[in-house]
């Protein structure tokens, strides 16, 4: 094995590794031929050997992490990362999304925007921008602060994103400039990359105009990874949290996708609630998952079962009580660390608020925290006084049983499945056969 730029690389063709190839074929097809017992054993087989907490690359494919928390603009900062990784040591964090342009035009004050702790690891950088310039000078510099991987933002529909020139989610319409943005990316950073992207945009969504956009960006670039919101985005003017709702979740396009292009790596990401329903999807095939709100709003439950549930890690018996002192000592430092420019209390706080999340004492606890915020000048002072509202039973006990994901959720996928892409190229082909 060699270790190259932070990253593993598997150099020999070994035959765990060789099983795990063959199996990622297999997975894919579960949803056609409805296997899932058969995947099951080689999942569990898989995760056996290898924890792949860090970018694998077998045989010159990468392979995604099965378990990664979404980036969320003003929610997936380091404050909530520090949580994140506290609560799992599997899940791959990935950054909220960081404009070309702040970093390039904050080239003196970059620790504010990318220095993030090593026990982050595997992080992701995400990054959004429609300049080809201003997105390799960023990444040039972002490189040097080791992320495990850089993804594009293809996704977002913020009026404020994708409303001026063809930002997040409107370069879905121009994959030409997607494919150059992303062999921009790779060529000045040392990471693999990837694109998240939606599954269409207002009227251009159909199943082949998916394709279409998978087929140039990765025929034309080094992209082998993309994550598929399964939704898509209207860009009409609802707010782009209704964009998270409005537009219907359809599954059976990332599992197309994942039958049309067997040679690429798809994260399924939209509407996936807690880690049974992970791992629901990975027997369907799912090469990674992305969870994003279920793991911002009741982090304990959802991330908590991660390592074991979906890495096969050892049930762990930490405790919200031993988090929360963990926490402390990091808000603490944070506090010191930056004098007058430190963050309030009330913003390294934030991730916690979720923390009790339908536990007894969660709403007195909140209300104990409004009125903290007004004069805790430390963590330690802010926990002393707001705890004594969560009875110790709740504090010092392990995760609780994993709750179950709905049994539907992937249900009927198979005779839903889009016809088979054929890209232009071939339809050309034959029709002048
Ligand atoms: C508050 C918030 C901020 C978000 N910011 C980003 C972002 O910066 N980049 C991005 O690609 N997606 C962003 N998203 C979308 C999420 O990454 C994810 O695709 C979406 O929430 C669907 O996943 P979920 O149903 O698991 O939440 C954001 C979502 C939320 C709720």
């Amino acid at each position: 094995m060699m270790k190259s730029a932070g990253y593993t690389l598997i150099a020999s063709f070994n035959p765990i590794h060789s099983i795990i190839l063959k199996n990622h074929r297999r997975l894919s097809l579960n949803i056609l031929n409805g296997n899932s017992a058969q995947s099951k054993n080689s999942t569990a087989y898989i995760r056996k050997h290898q924890l792949h907490t860090k970018v694998v690359m077998v045989a010159g494919q990468y392979l995604p992490p099965w378990f990664s928390v979404a980036p969320m603009m003003d929610w997936t900062n380091n404050h909530y990362r520090t949580l994140a990784r506290l609560i799992s040591k599997h899940a791959w964090l990935y950054t909220e999304m960081i404009a070309a342009e702040t970093i390039v035009y904050q080239e003196k004050n970059l620790d504010r925007f990318l220095e993030f702790s090593p026990d982050q690891h595997p992080i992701v950088l995400q990054i959004g921008g429609n300049n080809l310039d201003n997105i390799a000078k960023a990444t040039e510099l972002a490189n040097a602060y080791c992320y495990d991987e850089i993804n594009l933002n293809c996704g977002c529909p913020s009026p404020k994103v994708a409303g001026h020139g063809c930002f997040g989610v409107r370069l879905m319409l121009d994959p030409k400039f997607v494919a150059e943005a992303m062999s921009v990316i790779a060529a000045n950073s040392d990471v693999p990359v990837s694109v998240k992207c939606r599954i269409g945009v207002d009227d251009h969504d159909s199943y082949n105009e998916l394709c279409d956009f998978i087929y140039k960006v990765s025929s034309q670039s080094p992209t082998r990874h993309f994550i598929i919101h399964s939704r898509k985005a209207l860009l009409n003017g609802i707010s782009p949290a209704d964009n998270r709702k409005i537009p219907p979740l359809k599954y059976e396009y990332y599992f197309g996708l994942l039958r049309d292009f067997p040679d690429l790596r798809f994260t399924i990401n939209g509407g996936i609630n807690c880690v049974d329903e992970v791992n629901s999807a990975l027997r369907q095939g799912a090469h990674g998952v992305m969870v994003g709100r279920a793991a911002y709003h009741n982090p304990w439950y959802t991330l908590g079962h991660v390592d074991s549930a979906v890495y096969g890690a050892p049930i762990s018996d930490l405790s919200r009580r031993q988090v929360l002192e963990q926490y402390q000592v990091y808000g603490d430092s944070v506090l010191e660390k930056y004098g007058p420019h430190r963050p309030s209390v009330r913003e390294v706080v934030k991730p916690l608020l979720h923390f009790f999340y339908s536990e007894p004492g969660n709403g007195l606890w909140k209300r104990k925290a409004d009125a903290a915020f007004f004069h805790c000048k430390t963590i330690k002072s802010f926990l002393e006084e707001t705890l004594v509202a969560i009875p110790d039973s709740v504090l010092d006990a392990p995760v609780a049983k994993a709750p179950s994901g709905r049994e539907d959720l992937f249900a009927n996928l198979s005779d839903l499945l889009p016809l088979p892409y054929e890209t232009r190229e071939q339809e050309q082909e034959v029709l002048y056969a």
